[in-house]
């Protein structure tokens, strides 16, 4: 981990000592021992979140770890003072998006339990669906299924190829609140048709937090030669997500949300004797490896290796706390809110009412309320940030490790003032 003495010491080697490097603050503290009583405050001061304001939308961007800041920071400096020192023998550490980048493609493929070949890097989310999207070879009539509940960024290039290319693209209509895994199962089972060759659906859903069954899903897509992509924008950092386990054929995530790394990094996922049939859409020299699939993807052209540096340090943040840790807490957390606003009777919930379906993402209103209203309410009273869902469904309000008990407190105490 960096400290203080290794970034002022790179501040004074270059000739272009920035003024944004005071954002640092103090150095990243060492991560406290879990047994320690004060271990989330802890935590806590590992991030950079100002203290007088309280953050509740991971669900849109997440926070980053002091020390994910650092790194991208430093190698923003590095590249802006030392580019001339790139002889451009070796291949990384300067630019991204030429470069195979083989030790984060594993370090992601360890975290959802794949092959790492099979792992591209892109952007984000909404790049990684549009490369399956418009890469999978699919006929005008053929069908691909979803929900009504989907992202613009997981369901949008599905539709570009209705329009261009004539596929058929179907949207099953999933209830608000969710009521059970049966009840998701059964709609998905009578929703696929003779016609569906691909079932795209998101893991968790972003407008309720609800955790969809896809490992029942995927099996009963597989019985009838279904490919099933699952986006997983709000899983990635918060819940285990094991694509072997799932059986799945392909997933797509972010890591600029539940798991604090710099926006802009996102990757795909693809089965290997699937990802051999998928076309480039954006394309570079490595169009055609048949060798490393992935690298055939994350080659999309110059891109920021800053923030991959940040990724990085934000997947070693991540594994460095555990996995099973961060989402024990996020759904503790969550949990903790989610009782709290059931005995208020003005409140209602959109998340399901079964736990095992929720986590981190709560999303409710108080009756008579808009979204935005309510949003509001949260910053004027409490200078608390959740996110407005429109008229009907109120805010989304996420629950991360930087949370805590106390805030959760304030915020309910603001919903029964207003509930009252
Ligand atoms: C379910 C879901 N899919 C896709 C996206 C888009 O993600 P990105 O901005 O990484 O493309 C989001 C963002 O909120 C999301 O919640």
């Amino acid at each position: 981990m960096s400290t203080r003495r290794t970034v002022l010491k790179s501040l004074a080697l270059s000739s272009l000592a920035l003024p944004a490097m005071n954002v640092f603050g103090e150095p990243a503290p060492e991560l406290p021992n879990p047994n320690d009583p004060d271990y989330w405050k802890k935590i806590r001061d590992s991030f950079m979140l100002s203290k007088d304001k309280v953050f509740f939308n991971t669900g849109t961007v997440g926070a980053m770890p002091k020390v994910v800041v650092q790194k991208v920071a430093e190698h923003f400096q590095k590249l802006a003072a030392d580019v001339a020192d790139w002889d451009y023998k070796t291949d990384i550490g300067w630019i991204s998006g030429y470069y195979p980048m083989p030790d984060i493609r594993k370090k992601i493929a360890q975290l959802i339990n794949a092959d790492a070949p099979s792992i591209a890097l892109t952007d984000n989310v909404t790049s990684a669906m549009s490369y399956i999207a418009l890469g999978l070879e699919l006929n005008r009539g053929d069908e691909v299924l979803t929900s009504n509940q989907e992202h613009g960024g997981g369901r949008s290039s599905w539709m570009v190829r209705e329009k261009r290319e004539g596929i058929k693209y179907r949207e099953t209509v999933l209830p608000k609140p969710i009521r059970s895994n049966d009840e998701v199962l059964s709609i998905i089972r009578n929703a696929l048709a003779p016609e569906t060759k691909v079932l795209m659906l998101s893991h968790m859903l972003t407008g309720s937090g609800a955790i969809l069954p896809v490992k029942e899903i995927c099996a009963e897509a597989k019985a009838r030669g279904i490919i099933t992509v699952l986006d997983g924008a709000q899983t990635i950092g918060q819940i285990n997500v094991d694509v072997a386990a799932i059986g799945c054929d392909a997933y797509v995530g972010c890591f600029h949300k539940w798991m604090g790394a710099p926006p802009g990094t996102g990757f795909m996922w693809v089965r290997p004797e699937l990802i051999k049939t998928l076309w480039t859409t954006v394309s570079s020299y490595q169009w055609n490896n048949r060798e490393d699939e992935g690298f055939r993807f994350t080659q999309r052209g110059t891109g920021n290796y800053s923030v991959m540096i940040g990724m990085d340090a934000a997947l070693d943040f991540h594994n460095e706390v555990g996995p099973q840790r961060v989402y024990d807490r996020i759904k503790f957390l969550g949990s903790y809110l989610r009782d709290g606003l059931r005995k208020m009777p003005k409140v209602k919930i959109f998340s399901p009412a079964d736990e095992a379906m929720c986590a981190g993402i709560t999303v409710y209103n108080v009756a008579g309320l808009t979204g935005a209203r309510l949003q509001d309410e949260f910053w004027n009273r409490g200078r608390m940030r959740p996110r407005s869902q429109g008229d009907e469904f109120g805010v989304r309000h996420c629950t991360h490790i930087y949370n805590s008990e106390q805030e959760l407190d304030k915020a309910l105490g603001i919903v029964n003032a207003l509930a009252g």
